[in-house]
């Protein structure tokens, strides 16, 4: 492989996700092994605008695969967004003679680095990492494992105080544009109904669900309800209408925030990572750009940020199916 590159930089923006650390690991060491230096950008595209970056080394990653977060910070930059912003981080590269560019992250990203990329005659590739799951191009994100087995957890722990006090439990996780968390962790724990923003089951299935379910002699529910979900306008107003129409209900609300989005990533997260890693750098040695590296049928892939960032996710609806009959 002929490498006419010297020195990448990179970074993590949008939402941190559990495997954010193992993937810097493994793009830092992919280029260190292909004789290339890697910068560290701080927080994301800001960091580039600022100038906030550190050249790293092998060493600089040790002891960060486990570790939950992002040893480069994250953000959701506004500057990036003006071309002003955009002109004042091609500087920074320039300046500091970098001759590509890795992001981490999720769609928000990827379009930053295809603006970017477009605008400057730039090499941008780009790591799928977001809890959410919501790219089109891989199976998995990186984070999204991770994030499902602390909400499966999390709903376990509550499943258990429901039972003991015969309590209705709307579970709130995140996903403010998919359902795939909701989804797969209401499968894996049991919930008697899944409410997800791909699919309106409306309020009257939801009433006649848990109709069915004290019919049948469940004396405790839970229902996992995603962030985006639109049944009602929110997980508390929910609650309300529940207790309003099916006053022999006793109903709680949990809303498991970003504790989601912490913790220690899991063994498949961690090989994720270290895959795509390997794969960003490796395919900006090749000549790819505007692309992004991803799993499909558990092999390493390019898709085009295009694609990436406009191709639906679709939700499985075979696990729907599983979860109906699961919930007699
Ligand atoms: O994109 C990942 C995500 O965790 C979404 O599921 C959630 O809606 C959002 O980030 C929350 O973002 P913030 O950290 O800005 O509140």
């Amino acid at each position: 492989m002929k490498n006419q590159f010297k020195k990448i930089a990179l970074l993590t923006s949008g939402g941190d996700a559990p495997g954010m650390n193992a993937v810097i690991r493994s793009v830092v060491r992919t280029s260190v092994f292909h004789k290339i230096v890697p910068v560290g950008v701080s927080k994301g595209y800001d960091g580039l605008i600022s100038g906030k970056m550190v050249e790293m080394n092998a060493r600089s990653v040790k002891g960060i695969i486990n570790k939950g977060g992002t040893i480069l910070k994250t953000a959701r930059s506004k500057d990036f967004r003006s071309k002003e912003g955009r002109k004042k981080a091609f500087e920074t590269l320039k300046n500091n003679n970098i001759d590509g560019l890795i992001v981490i992250g999720g769609d928000g990203t990827f379009t930053g680095g295809l603006v970017f990329s477009k605008e400057f005659d730039f090499p941008v590739i780009g790591i799928p990492a977001t809890i959410d799951n919501d790219i089109f191009g891989t199976s998995h994100t990186i984070g999204f494992d991770s994030a499902t087995n602390t909400v499966m957890e999390a709903i376990d722990k509550i499943r258990d105080t429901a039972s003991s006090h015969n309590r209705l439990f709307f579970i709130e996780v995140m996903g403010r544009d998919a359902g795939h968390i909701a989804l797969n962790t209401g499968v894996a724990a049991g919930a008697e109904e899944i409410l997800i923003p791909e699919e309106d089951l409306g309020l009257d299935r939801l009433i006649q669900s848990l109709k069915r379910s004290q019919k049948t002699g469940k004396s405790s529910s839970i229902v996992v309800v995603a962030e985006g979900d639109k049944t009602g306008d929110n997980v508390f107003q929910l609650k309300d209408y529940i207790e309003k129409h099916l006053p022999e209900y006793d109903a709680r609300v949990a809303v498991l925030g970003h504790m989601q989005r912490g913790g220690s990533p899991t063994c498949f997260d961690r090989v994720l990572a270290s895959r795509l890693g390997v794969k960003s750098v490796e395919s900006l040695i090749e000549g790819n750009n505007c692309s992004m590296v991803g799993l499909q049928n558990n092999k390493v892939t390019l898709t085009p940020f295009q694609k990436a960032i406009k191709g639906i996710t679709k939700i499985n609806t075979e696990l729907l199916k599983v979860s109906d009959i699961m919930s007699i």
